[in-house]
């Protein structure tokens, strides 16, 4: 079994994780998860956190072969089409990105030509499709229930499972986004626990449960055995409850609008307006 090396990038301003993957010795490498910076106040992106990760590559003499998106996130921006334009890469997603899309594509109103097909992706993977990180496969498997695109990328020993995990004290995340679903969620999971017991698993977000530092690697015995939401023991109908309780009592996340209208454009911004400026839109009263 190749065990990737793996180097994480926190961004603090969303307590997101980034990664960075490739097989040992190999300098072709794939980046999962990159966030754009935002300052909603004054609607400006910024690149200072996606330059850290383009830093890191060029300094290891590395090549990008693919920049991977676990699902379409609701809490920062993406930064894979900067990625792209820096460092080359293809960009990929779950196939189910095209169920978000016309989720989103009514609510935001966007323009008559914005595509449901998925094609401002360079690749859409179904469940179980293989692809090559340079000498290493990558398998997909299709895990949704915090939104109906995520997936999962098992690379070697190493599983990166976008929201479908939190770390074993944060339990899971929300299923009440548009398309998610508790008992989806907890049959993904499911899935992910299957594999090996020493399978690394790499997770999208912390928020450093009880003041702890933050982290952002466990293996599936950790979740198993530690998890708060789903160990070993926990049933479907015990979990969905939980999760559908919980969930009532979330906020909307500050920078969902933003977000969804970018990251379903694979992180492209809006088309400019005639004056050549990009708008996010802000749909009153139905979120
Ligand atoms: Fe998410």
């Amino acid at each position: 079994m190749i065990k990737p090396e793996v180097t994480s990038f926190f961004h603090e301003d969303s307590n997101t994780v980034g990664h960075l993957v490739h097989a040992p010795g190999d300098r072709r490498c794939a980046i999962i998860d990159a966030a754009l910076d935002y300052d909603q106040a004054a609607g400006r992106t910024g690149t200072t956190f996606a330059d850290s990760i383009v830093a890191e590559v060029e300094a290891r003499g590395l090549a990008v072969d693919w920049i991977l998106e676990t699902h379409a996130h609701a809490d920062h921006l993406s930064a894979a089409p900067y990625l792209k334009q820096r460092l080359g890469g293809q960009i990929g997603i779950g196939r189910h990105i095209t169920d978000v899309q016309a989720l989103f594509k009514d609510l935001f109103h966007v323009e008559k030509t914005f595509n449901t097909d998925g094609s401002q992706f360079d690749r859409l993977f179904e469940d179980g499709a293989r692809f090559a990180i340079g000498n290493v496969e990558a398998r997909v498997l299709h895990t949704p229930g915090h939104t109906p695109a995520c997936v999962t990328y098992v690379i070697g020993d190493a599983a990166f499972v976008g929201d479908t995990l939190f770390m074993p004290d944060g339990g899971t995340a929300r299923a009440d986004f548009p398309g998610g679903d508790a008992a989806t969620l907890y049959r993904s999971i499911e899935k992910i626990l299957a594999l090996p017991p020493e399978t690394r698993l790499f997770i999208c977000h912390d928020y450093g449960p009880g003041g702890r530092a933050i982290a952002w690697e466990t293996t599936v015995a950790e979740q198993r055995a530690r998890n708060i939401h789903v160990h070993e023991g926990v049933p479907e109908p015990e979990f969905v409850k939980m999760r559908t309780e919980r969930d009532k009592t979330l906020s909307v996340p500050t920078l969902l609008l933003p977000s969804i209208q970018v990251n379903m454009r694979a992180g492209e911004l809006p088309p400019p307006e005639d004056n050549g400026v990009s708008y996010i839109k802000i749909p009153l009263n139905r979120i």
